[in-house]
């Protein structure tokens, strides 16, 4: 008998073995945990603990009776604000204001891969989303080998030697720095040296930069300096902005794009139209900065800054390998050293060790598979935004020094957290 029209044998082949993103998995087994009394560190989720700066809630506000759809690519004066951000911030030049909104960047990732018919280049490990994306989409997916030894950055020499062994096919690349999942960032150099494996290649490049105001110490390094003609800089307000729910993201195209950009506008009118108008208007207070944006920018990159390299320190004590991180909210351990004492645990796998962290201590983490990486290999991406962003932030901005006394005050759960990892290591 044939199947019915409306049963699942229909459903498109793409989305075969593709489950729920990792990420939302880890939180939705959390909050079962949680509703059944449990005492969860919520390590899983890479979101803002900060609240979203008060001058844009307030720009949000007033918006709130702007009903009208807008310009498929998003409000020209949001387009301008940007362009001037990526200026003013990153020293990003555009000789026009070729930008495009979304609803988020990973919308906006999506597109370009559907627009762009090209292979998919990503550095192993990368975010969780790239290369599904690819995969509903049908496009090729290679994964390009980093090592921890050299902070899992990815070599101009690789992308070299893969593009080398069969040349001039479109390829896109995504770079994400600071990275999620390590929290690595790359120098200018590094990202010359790359950008000119790109051009050589004619690779475009999406330079994933939504937690680049995030640097811990405010670096600006971007391969758009040094690629820009076939660089698009990805950016938007979940991150920095602490407004990830708010759902805003925005490329910025090089003139030499704009038919790639074009093309993108006309799958955005024909899917979701416009982003929402108030989240629009107060995206331009967002990007304009000024005193208010810079200083909760300072202390945010500060507190995640000191907060990093404590939970570093414990977890490197505790004999755990990982690169310090250079910005956002990540560390990615790698549990090698202990592998034989986790194999008498009955853990072989990154998927086991997280199961395990759950169960046992009550930590929420993602395996370093959900990245990319070999099952069997023991890394894990943990986030450590597991505190009270509002009252650690208002901590800061009342004058309150950055110190061991104020993590231990501020942060007590995602250094419990560490330490938690640590003595179960240690038993
Ligand atoms: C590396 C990276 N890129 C893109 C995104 C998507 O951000 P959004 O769609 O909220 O702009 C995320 C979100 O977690 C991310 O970690």
């Amino acid at each position: 008998m044939r199947p019915s029209p409306l049963s699942s044998p229909h459903l498109n082949p793409n989305l075969l073995g593709l489950g729920l993103s990792a990420t939302l998995a880890i939180n939705e087994r959390s909050q079962e945990l949680i509703a059944q009394g449990r005492r969860i560190f919520k390590l899983g989720l890479g979101q803002s603990p900060f609240p979203v700066p008060p001058v844009v809630v307030e720009a949000l506000r007033a918006a709130a009776p702007e009903k009208d759809y807008v310009h498929v690519r998003g409000l020209r004066s949001l387009r301008e604000t940007v362009t001037e951000f990526l200026h003013r911030r990153h020293g990003i030049e555009r000789q026009r204001r070729q930008v495009l909104v979304g609803p988020g960047s990973k919308e906006l990732i999506f597109l370009t891969q559907l627009a762009y018919a090209g292979e998919l280049l990503v550095p192993s490990p990368s975010w969780v989303s790239y290369a599904p994306q690819a995969r509903i989409i049908g496009r090729r997916v290679t994964w390009l080998p980093t090592e921890r030894e050299q902070r899992w950055k990815l070599s101009p020499d690789t992308v070299d030697a893969h593009c080398t062994a069969s040349p001039g096919l479109p390829r896109l690349l995504i770079l994400n720095y600071p990275g999620n999942p390590t929290g690595v960032s790359y120098t200018e150099e590094e990202l010359a040296a790359l950008a000119a494996v790109a051009r050589r290649h004619q690779v475009l490049v999406i330079s994933d930069e939504i937690y680049a105001d995030l640097d811990h110490a405010g670096r600006t390094a971007s391969i758009a300096h040094h690629y820009p003609e076939g660089t698009i800089v990805s950016t938007g307000l979940s991150k920095w902005c602490g407004a990830g729910g708010w759902r805003l993201g925005v490329f910025s195209f090089p003139e030499e794009l704009e038919w790639l950009c074009a093309a993108m506008a006309v799958i955005a009118t024909e899917t979701f139209t416009s982003v929402s108008t108030p989240i629009q208007h107060a995206a331009i207070r967002a990007f304009q900065g000024g005193p208010e944006i810079e200083g909760y920018l300072a202390h945010c990159q500060r507190i995640l800054g000191a907060l990093g390299r404590q939970c570093h320190a414990t977890l490197t004590a505790a004999g755990l390998l990982m690169p310090e991180p250079d910005g956002a909210f990540y560390l990615f351990p790698d549990f090698e050293p202990h592998r034989e004492r986790l194999a008498a645990r009955g853990v072989t796998t990154s998927a086991q060790l997280a199961e395990k962290l759950l169960d046992e201590l009550g930590v929420a983490v993602l395996p370093g598979s959900a990245f990319g990486r070999p099952s069997r290999e023991l890394t894990l991406r943990l986030s450590y935004v597991n505190f009270d962003g509002a009252a650690a932030l208002a901590a800061a901005e009342g004058g309150t020094a950055i110190d061991a006394a104020f993590l231990r005050r501020h942060c007590p759960d995602t250094l419990e957290a560490m330490d938690r990892i640590a003595g179960w290591l240690q038993a």
